[in-house]
């Protein structure tokens, strides 16, 4: 295990909010504010929604914990761990290949959240300078696709957020993160009530987008649909990955890893459907569809905020903070593959992030000419956009997840979980069955039906 630093050299973070404040940065991003309604528009509502639920609660929140376990049981970056507990517990080595698709996966990621962030920097920036007021919403939409049809303004943007997410995790992710999370997460959650103040008194359709989203139609219940809740609630979550091993690492011994699990799910859960619930009523008010597809948060938000009183400001701040909270998970998206090699090859970290940041730019650049130059350049039907988006929800974070639960469940000691979790016996078994069976069975549905 060439280039491991010692475990007893990593420091782990001193303030028990930390790792609370580090893993809700990590989950809460575009995934609740952008993705969440635009895939629940899609999939038809409340049946959808429901399925989510259940995936976040039987899948994720075990799943949670296993990971940030396994991270703090090392100390190490998710491929070290992974080496590390596979040679202690004397199993096949092949399970560090865990690591290596975390690393992956977080790339390949980041390669189109990023362009997505861009988009919310330009609103953000647009709704400032005013280039929206008074529009109405068939003008709002006509401006989401002049955005995407321009290479050079997408561009423009995910480049400015790469680079912010490249000096920001430079300075490591202790110093960079902890005081502008502390500041933003809150903000950003009184911006979401104000907004969701603004659904319910000034829309009219607040009813008309509640029932969308908890009126199950159980016909809707399709193996599609099946499928992207349960991607949703792992990318939501940020599992599958090892993004939450790497912040589990420094995770301080004394903090409760099932308390911290379930109130970073719960934050989630509550950012996905506040979301929601301030997007669908402003749908309908503003004669949108909720199958809308990607630009629905970007188009019906805007269409409302260029017809508001202090729209310009407000809508401004709005999408400057899903810009924030999409930098805190970008952070993690970059965090295992940045830990191994400054781990693995010694490089500096300011380095090693460039040259990462850089490819993920570069290959980036690939889902920005999905929506011009290259909107008809498709694999098994999709763009490459859409590509990377199915791959990771479909196959690679559920994929990560299962092989994680398994690892976690079956071949480690019980010993080696149950000290990092501190739970009781009962509770200590329940976990354990949701993550032997559960976790595994439930991946392999989604994998069967995707695959079928
Ligand atoms: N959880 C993030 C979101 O909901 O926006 C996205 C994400 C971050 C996925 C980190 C995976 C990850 F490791
Ligand atoms: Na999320």
């Amino acid at each position: 295990m060439s280039g491991q630093n010692p475990a007893a050299s990593r420091k782990t973070w001193n303030n028990r909010w930390t790792f609370m404040l580090a893993a809700a940065g990590s989950a809460i991003g575009l995934g609740n504010i952008w993705k969440f309604p635009y895939i629940a528009g899609q999939y038809g509502g409340g049946a959808f929604v429901m399925v989510y639920l259940l995936c976040i609660a039987l899948v994720g929140v075990p799943l949670l914990m296993a990971e940030t376990a396994i991270g703090r049981s090392t100390r190490l970056s998710p491929l070290n761990a992974m080496r590390k507990l596979t040679s202690d517990a004397g199993v096949f080595r092949g399970w560090e290949v865990i690591g290596w698709m975390g690393m992956l996966t977080g790339f390949i990621i980041l390669t189109f959240y990023s362009v997505v962030a861009g988009w919310a920097l330009s609103y953000a920036w647009d709704l400032l300078t005013g280039v929206f007021t008074g529009m109405n919403a068939d003008q709002v939409g006509g401006e989401f696709e002049a955005l995407t049809a321009s290479a050079p303004r997408q561009i423009l943007w995910h480049t400015l957020f790469m680079a912010i997410t490249v000096f920001i995790t430079a300075r490591g992710v202790h110093k960079g993160l902890e005081k502008g999370l502390q500041v933003m997460m809150p903000t950003l959650f009184v911006l979401l009530f104000v907004m969701l103040g603004y659904s319910m008194l000034a829309t009219g359709e607040f009813m008309r987008g509640f029932h969308f989203m908890f009126d199950v139609d159980f016909s809707k219940i399709t193996g599609e649909a099946v499928v992207a809740a349960m991607g949703q609630a792992f990318f939501t979550l940020s599992l599958g990955m090892c993004a939450l091993m790497a912040y589990g690492a420094y995770m301080p011994a004394n903090n409760s890893i099932p308390r911290t699990a379930l109130n970073v799910a719960f934050l989630d859960t509550l950012m996905a459907i506040i979301s929601g619930l301030i997007v669908f009523p402003i749908v309908y008010a503003h004669g949108l569809e909720p199958s809308a597809g990607p630009g629905l948060l970007f188009v019906s938000l805007t269409s409302a905020f260029a017809n508001m009183t202090g729209g310009a400001i407000l809508g401004f701040m709005f999408f400057a903070l899903v810009g924030i909270a999409a930098l805190s998970s970008a952070i993690s998206l970059i965090e295992p593959s940045l830990a191994w090699v400054t781990e693995r090859f010694g490089i500096n970290r300011v380095l090693a992030t460039c040259m990462i940041g850089g490819a993920i730019w570069l290959v980036g650049l690939g889902s920005v000419f999905s929506f011009n130059i290259w909107a008809d350049v498709k694999f098994f039907d999709k763009t490459i956009f859409d590509l990377a988006g199915y791959m990771t929800d479909v196959f690679l974070l559920p994929l990560g997840g299962a092989l994680t639960a398994i690892f976690a469940g079956w071949m480690l000691k019980r010993s080696v979980m149950s000290n990092e979790l501190a739970m009781s016996v009962g509770m200590f078994n329940v976990w354990r069955f949701a993550i032997r069976i559960i976790v595994p069975a439930a991946v392999a549905l989604i994998l069967y039906t995707a695959l079928k």
